[in-house]
């Protein structure tokens, strides 16, 4: 998948494709209704998309965080279904009982948690393209990438999905890295793992079919999966938009960053608190997933217990300065392709197609080319 990044050669060759590999695509595959609104990103075959009367920056810094929502309601969407409180508000499953059980071992609440992070994550998604619209800006729509499957098991939608959480590559450093205290990832440090082992091969986060319910350990490995996943993925949202917003311009856009980047904190610090209750097991199904004991070495003590959920200050700016209690990272050089490439390294879009990956890769690079006041 990386490759699949690194591997595009100029934007302007690959805005070209994509617009005209997507257009010519959905008119023999997909039928023209699934490009959706004139107006959506990829609809154009101009040269740029428009930004109404926002910068081009901020336009494209609101485009990459309005794709990288509906991305994330799409994964959310998923576990609501099979571990969540099915709803008005969120719909779609019917839920599975035995995932749900696995899921509130580690808080009873659990369950209530993925339906608010869910609902949160489709408002994030509707006002920012919303607020795209109203200003006269091309929004973004990914719904002819929904074609990855969704689980077989049993409380599931069978409907077309974005995200793949069945064969993820889970990174846990940010256990450490938010309770290490003389160390930034902004000053190239790096972070032990959580849990090794999901760090390495690939793990289900949902149960792929009713075999994956049992036994017991299987079912919980797959809950405890998820657990850290739900970190993994809401430490990105922390520091995906303090680093965006030190690029946009508008206020009422700073406004919006400022205000949508504070609730992937409160989800990430609920979801730091919930996987340190994940119990210490051996994957039955998988002798090489390992949960350990977060309380004992090489991980705990006074630094790692698992209760400790607040951020240990760190280094920050110059480490002549002192020690500061902060969300990190946040450099904004290449945020957005950062981002995208944190995403894909899970495994989170496995099965995608190449248009996908490379109109994804061309919505980071403009926002990562967004200068504040000037682009
Ligand atoms: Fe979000
Ligand atoms: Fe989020």
């Amino acid at each position: 998948m990386k490759d699949v990044l690194n591997g595009v050669k100029s934007s302007i060759n690959r805005r070209k494709f994509v617009k005209n590999g997507l257009t010519a695509a959905s008119a023999a595959t997909m039928g023209v209704g699934l490009l959706a609104s004139s107006s959506s990103a990829f609809a154009k075959n101009g040269p740029e998309e428009h930004s109404g009367s926002l910068t081009k920056g901020d336009a494209a810094i609101l485009r990459f965080l309005a794709a990288a929502e509906i991305l994330e309601t799409d994964l959310w969407q998923q576990y609501n279904e099979l571990g969540g409180i099915q709803d008005s508000e969120v719909p779609g499953g019917s839920g599975n009982s035995v995932y749900t059980a696995a899921l509130a071992v580690l808080d009873s609440d659990m369950a209530q948690y993925i339906h608010d992070n869910t609902e949160d994550e489709l408002t994030h998604e509707v006002f920012i393209n919303a607020f795209l619209a109203s200003n006269g800006a091309d929004t973004v729509n990914l719904d002819q990438f929904r074609t990855l499957p969704s689980s077989k098991a049993s409380g599931a939608q069978q409907i077309g999905r974005l995200t793949n959480l069945m064969q993820l590559t889970v990174d846990t450093s940010w256990w450490t890295r938010y309770r290490v205290g003389n160390k930034n990832p902004d000053f190239g440090d790096t972070f032990d793992q959580a849990v090794p082992t999901l760090n390495v091969g690939q793990h289900p986060a949902i149960p792929r079919t009713d075999d994956d319910l049992t036994p017991n350990d299987h079912i919980q490995a797959i809950a405890n999966t998820a657990g850290f996943h739900f970190g993994t993925i809401e430490q990105g949202g922390t520091s995906l938009y303090p680093s965006l917003a030190q690029r946009v311009t508008h206020p009422d856009v700073l406004r919006i960053v400022l205000s949508i980047g504070p609730t992937e904190a409160m989800h990430f610090q609920t979801w730091s608190d919930k996987a340190g209750n994940a119990p210490a097991l051996t994957d039955p199904k998988d002798s090489t997933l390992v949960f350990p004991d977060l309380n004992s070495p090489p991980l705990g003590g006074e630094e790692f217990q698992t209760n400790l959920i607040m951020p240990e200050p760190t280094i920050f700016l110059s480490r002549s300065l002192p020690a500061c209690s902060i969300v990190r990272p946040t450099a904004t050089k290449g945020a957005a392709m950062g981002a995208l490439k944190f995403l894909t390294a899970m495994g989170l879009f496995i099965g995608q197609s190449p248009a996908f990956f490379q109109l994804l890769t061309d919505l980071a690079e403009d926002a990562d080319a967004a200068k504040n006041g000037r682009a």
